[in-house]
């Protein structure tokens, strides 16, 4: 059982968090995109939360579905919800930079884990034990920070529900704060930055052979919904990004 987790406090804040349109029209959007199509494939979706994922993917198809998080409450809530409407997951209470053999798996997806890793050490440990996971022909989707936002760049996000500063120097390591409102909670949490570069040299010495980065994408029934200019400086200034990674 891993240690204590920030988010242990955060939980039910956090998936509340998860039913506002930035989420529905971006991330879920740009998340779901960027994996494609899981019908019949063994999905192990780590950092899964309360397992928000981990129900779209087996209701997409998915042959089944692994959730990994290190959070004890955000497994409770996800066993819980697995437990009102089973859906045949399995969830598992984890660390990603200490996870045992959980078999192999065709796609692994993550949206947001590798920026928590709290150095590089453990960024190392968290990327070798995702490839360790991955069969030959695998794909690792994830969600994560935007390593070429500078820091002046962070903040500016009040519109959307979130704001995110930095500690500086913005190196390798340094500390990213996130503020976010749940209804008419406030609740935050911390997550590292690392330089794309730095990304990029880790997930290439674990055995990676290809990476690729993705930008975010915009579901057109969010410019339905809420108008073009709504989207547009969360867009011109991306907070998260997209990354995929094979063999
Ligand atoms: C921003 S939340 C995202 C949860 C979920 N993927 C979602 O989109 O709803 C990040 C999650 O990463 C988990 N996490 C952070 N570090 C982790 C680690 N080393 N191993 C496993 N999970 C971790 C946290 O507990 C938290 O639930």
């Amino acid at each position: 059982m891993p240690s204590a987790s920030q988010y242990d406090a955060i939980a039910e804040q956090y998936r509340r968090s998860k039913s506002s349109p930035l989420r529905a029209y971006i991330e879920a959007y740009t998340f779901l995109n960027l994996i494609g199509d899981v019908r019949g494939k063994r999905v192990l979706d780590l950092a899964c939360g309360e397992g928000f994922y981990s129900r779209r993917l087996k209701a997409l198809g998915a042959a089944s579905v692994t959730g990994v998080d290190i959070s004890v409450e955000m497994i409770r809530l996800a066993e819980q919800q697995e437990r009102n409407d089973p859906q045949g997951i399995d969830f598992v209470c984890a660390d990603v930079c200490e996870l045992d053999d959980l078999g192999e798996f065709d796609v692994i997806v993550a949206a947001y884990l590798l920026h928590y890793a709290p150095s590089c050490t453990d960024l190392v440990r968290m990327c070798r034990n995702i490839k360790r996971h991955m069969s030959v022909t695998g794909r690792f989707v994830t969600l994560n920070e935007n390593p070429d936002q500078a820091a002046g760049q962070y903040g500016g996000y009040e519109q959307y529900g979130f704001n995110k500063t930095i500690d500086k120097p913005a190196t390798d390591g340094a500390q990213i704060t996130y503020f976010m409102v749940a209804g008419r909670e406030l609740f935050k949490f911390h997550a590292h930055y690392y330089a794309r570069q730095t990304y990029e040299q880790v997930l290439t010495d674990v055995g990676f052979g290809r990476v690729a980065w993705h930008p975010l994408m915009l579901d057109p029934a969010g410019i339905e919904a809420h108008g073009v200019d709504y989207w547009q400086e969360y867009l011109d200034n991306p907070p998260v990004i997209g990354l995929e990674c094979r063999v």
